[in-house]
């Protein structure tokens, strides 16, 4: 049931640009023929090139016109196209634009993603076109930068001219009138913000409502803030440090574990919970058992059974009813669901996706959890994205051993940004925490395993299912198998 993806060509070489090493990025060729990337302390072998190839190799250190190997007619150039492919598919690369027949920059373009490629979309002169509510301009260190969380790409603005002719864009514009503006900055320029999804084409008669003119009902239904939010701290669609990276270690000191003491009156609760006055329950207990597990058995993995049991017990629909939501002007009938965990407005956006390793009596493989008929449901996903999702959860737990089971959740957004606006999204991510810890919950009251992962791959997720990121997406993700015995003091990674 996977959807089909539409493949982004990867197209000629759109005039005035060049292609350039980004600045994290060094190569060292070797004597044996390899060349070797530099990356912030690590590195690793690009492939082997011939000595002609390393030469010309040079010149990306500050940049190397993409027409000039594009035509890949000579060997020298296939391999420099390889190269470049190569290195832009690691995020390597960035691309520099003229302005036609002038020398100086306009923009840099950041790739975002591990697979983009510059492409600057056909416009014709009669084609009308506005900017994205998505995009923005903002400061980053001494730079402009134009981005937009459906962009495949960041536009570093090193030609203050180009902020006036985005502002012209608030309003849908024709092609021709843009091109009559004296600081016009060419075709190539528009093409590449298309290609972005920074700006977007109307039809010949611009009306109505941009908002709904824009991406389809999907994405009419995302706030900007709540698009970005989900983007932004997801992995996948953007090139920002991401994970506890400890980045402010040097400049601020850490907060200390406890908050420090109000000063007003203190009332002591301690003489409360004596054992005599409060004996500890079952479920006090099952609280004071939860923690995490990290290592999982691999003699004896979960069961199949055991894997119904906890869905059925933490996530299945319990009831199905309908409401009607009276807006004023007529009701709409909005079906509901009833399933052990609470939602926000009983709105049950959260999807079940298991990456399973290791489950007896379940095949390896990518299945969708129906919450509804408590089934499983295979989905044809890659082995190696399989294993992405795998190695990536291992890795977030600092293991080197992947989990039996990754579940991610995944949130049908439109479901509650339908109702709510501004906190639509913060509700999702709300509903996957209590979600996640009923997860913890059921896992210790069966004696088994499990650990809540804060980060999960939009990309990839968008990959493996053939789903827009904006439609639905992962938005926490929790390991899952039977533990081996807990070690004291075991803490997070
Ligand atoms: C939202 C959230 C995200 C978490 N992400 C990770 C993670 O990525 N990797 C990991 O090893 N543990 C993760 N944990 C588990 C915490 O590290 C763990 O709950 C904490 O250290 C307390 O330990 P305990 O769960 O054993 O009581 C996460 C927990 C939560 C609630």
């Amino acid at each position: 049931m996977r959807a089909p993806k539409a493949k982004k060509g990867r197209g000629g070489a759109p005039p005035g640009l060049t292609v350039r090493l980004s600045g994290r990025v060094a190569l060292d060729a070797q004597a044996d023929g390899r060349i070797i990337a530099q990356v912030d302390g690590y590195s690793f072998s690009v492939g082997n090139f011939t000595a002609a190839a390393a030469k010309r190799a040079r010149a990306l250190r500050t940049g190397l016109p993409l027409a000039s190997f594009a035509s890949a007619q000579s060997k020298a150039d296939r391999e420099i196209g390889l190269l470049v492919r190569r290195l832009a598919r690691q995020g390597l690369v960035e691309y520099g634009l003229r302005r036609p027949r002038e020398q100086d920059e306009i923009i840099a373009v950041e790739p975002q993603i591990p697979d983009y490629w510059p492409r600057a979309r056909e416009l014709k002169n009669t084609d009308v076109i506005v900017l994205s509510r998505f995009a923005y301009l903002r400061r980053r260190g001494n730079d402009l930068v134009l981005e937009s969380p459906r962009a495949d790409a960041l536009f570093k603005i090193t030609d203050p001219t180009i902020a006036s002719v985005l502002a012209l864009l608030v309003t849908p514009r024709q092609v021709k009138r843009l091109r009559r503006q004296a600081d016009f900055p060419g075709m190539v320029f528009l093409g590449l913000l298309l290609d972005c999804n920074i700006l977007f084409t109307l039809d010949a008669a611009p009306g109505g409502n941009l908002r709904s003119l824009e991406g389809g009902n999907d994405l009419a239904l995302w706030d900007f803030h709540d698009l970005l939010f989900h983007t932004r701290s997801s992995e996948g669609r953007h090139a920002n440090p991401l994970g506890g990276l400890y980045l402010h270690a040097g400049a601020v000191p850490p907060l200390p574990a406890l908050r420090p003491r109000w000063p007003g009156k203190t009332i002591d609760l301690d003489g409360f919970v004596r054992a005599d006055v409060d004996p500890i329950s079952q479920f006090t207990k099952l609280l004071h058992e939860r923690h995490s597990t990290r290592a999982f058995d691999a003699r004896r993995p979960i069961t199949l059974a055991e894997l119904a049991r906890f869905l059925h017990r933490t996530a299945r629909v319990q009831e199905t009813f309908e409401n009607t939501v009276d807006l004023g002007d007529g009701g709409v009938r909005v079906g509901y669901t009833a399933r052990p965990y609470p939602s926000g407005g009983s709105g049950y956006p959260l999807e079940l996706y298991l990456a399973v390793d290791a489950c007896d009596g379940l095949p390896r493989g990518f299945y969708h959890y129906d919450a509804g008929d408590h089934a499983l449901t295979s989905i044809d996903a890659r082995a190696e994205e399989l294993e992405a999702v795998l190695r990536g959860a291992a890795f977030a737990m600092g293991s080197s051993a992947v989990p039996q089971i990754v579940m991610t959740i995944a949130a049908r957004f439109g479901r509650l940004s339908w109702k709510y606006s501004s906190l639509a999204y913060s509700l999702v991510l709300k509903d996957a925490g209590v979600l996640t810890q009923t997860f913890y919950l059921a896992a210790t009251d069966m004696g088994l395993g499990g650990c809540a992962i804060g980060i999960a791959n939009v990309e990839l997720f968008a990959t493996m299912t053939g789903i827009p990121f904006h439609v639905e997406g992962p938005v926490a993700q929790f390991a899952l198998g039977r533990g081996m015995t807990r070690s004291k003091n075991e803490t997070a990674p």
